[in-house]
């Protein structure tokens, strides 16, 4: 069966871009892939973490895995962190990838801004270490966002180097599952930009722990433009709030945008937000409570974890072996 390898990095509070962009759509790949869902510690130090908070945001985003509907006890999840073979292939891979390949990347540009100086050695081989936690287990398939497309191209990259420099047919290239329209939830202030735990306005996101009274406050104070709602999705253009609301509906209702569109035609949006809170209200809810009750039971999702971990370990171990032995390392 094909592998799926996705990861989510635990830093600060998942959000509603977070669950529709991705963990909602990987329930639906448990019956066709062996999936490996992996909270990547590794990857969120490269920028600053308290430890408190990364260890508690650990386990919310493992939470919020199994509150979604993945299954434990069919698939793995696990903190990255627990295998040691995610740092030792990326090393490994540090030494295949080029300087030039990582100087394109447009992730840690964004992400290391002026001070480039400044910035950790991890976020520029941040994408070493990505291409190593889908290899490691040769991942086929990767369920990803627009933004980590680049990333992946990358990690297919560094599978043919690998396997041109040793003479080997080792890694497999790994193909990108990119899912519809509706994975790229915006900014509630601005609908041009991503939905983000990095925004300094909490009005700009719904997080996945906002109580109900929150989340219908945010969607009410949410931007939008002075006319009435499109009749179809050609009329999107210019208006990326009315885009990025009707979308949040569809992605919720689990409807096509245009049938939101059809709905809604000539309504004002007063209208309109009073139903999105309803459904997103209705919808959340069971996910949120079977979040918070996961949450207030921390040595069982340690547990989860640990146990996800032991059986990663376990598929790693045979390919890290292998790697050793192409690259010439003596071994135990
Ligand atoms: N870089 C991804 C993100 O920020 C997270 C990630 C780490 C990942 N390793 C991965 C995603 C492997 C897919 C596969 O969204």
């Amino acid at each position: 069966m094909d592998r799926i390898f996705s990861g989510v990095q635990p830093t600060g509070n998942l959000h509603l871009g977070n669950y529709l962009g991705a963990i909602r759509n990987w329930v639906s790949l448990q019956d066709r892939f062996e999936c490996l869902f992996c909270v990547v510690d590794m990857h969120a130090i490269t920028t600053w973490q308290e430890p408190a908070a990364l260890a508690a945001s650990t386990r919310e985003v493992a939470a919020a895995m199994m509150a979604a509907g993945i299954d434990p006890g069919r698939h793995i999840i696990f903190n990255q962190s627990q295998v040691p073979g995610h740092a030792e292939l990326a090393w490994i891979f540090n030494c295949v990838a080029r300087m030039g390949w990582l100087n394109r990347m447009t992730q840690f540009k964004e992400k290391a801004g002026k001070n480039r100086e400044n910035a950790s050695v991890g976020l520029f081989a941040y994408p070493n270490l990505m291409a190593a936690d889908i290899l490691l287990y040769k991942g086929t398939h990767v369920p990803v966002g627009e933004d980590q497309k680049q990333h992946l191209e990358l990690t297919r990259d560094i599978a043919q180097k690998f396997n041109n420099d040793f003479g080997v047919d080792f890694f497999p290239i790994v193909e990108p599952l990119i899912f519809g329209s509706a994975t790229r939830v915006m900014s509630l202030r601005d609908g041009t930009a991503k939905m983000s735990k990095s925004d300094a306005s909490d009005y700009s996101r719904i997080n996945m722990t906002d109580d109900a009274d929150a989340i219908a406050r945010k969607i009410r104070k949410a931007k939008t433009d002075p006319h009435p709602l499109p009749a179809s999705t050609d009329a999107f253009d210019g208006r990326p709030e009315a885009a990025n609301l009707m979308g949040i509906f569809a992605a919720l209702a689990d409807t096509p945008v245009e049938d939101v569109c059809g709905r809604f035609a000539g309504q004002p949006f007063s209208t309109f937000k009073q139903e999105l809170a309803d459904l997103a209200l209705a919808t959340l809810a069971p996910m949120q409570d079977e979040m918070r009750r996961l949450m207030a039971d921390p040595s069982h999702v340690d547990g989860v974890l640990r146990d996800g971990a032991a059986r990663a370990r376990g598929l790693a171990e045979p390919v890290l072996r292998e790697v050793q032995d192409i690259v010439g390392f003596l071994r135990p």
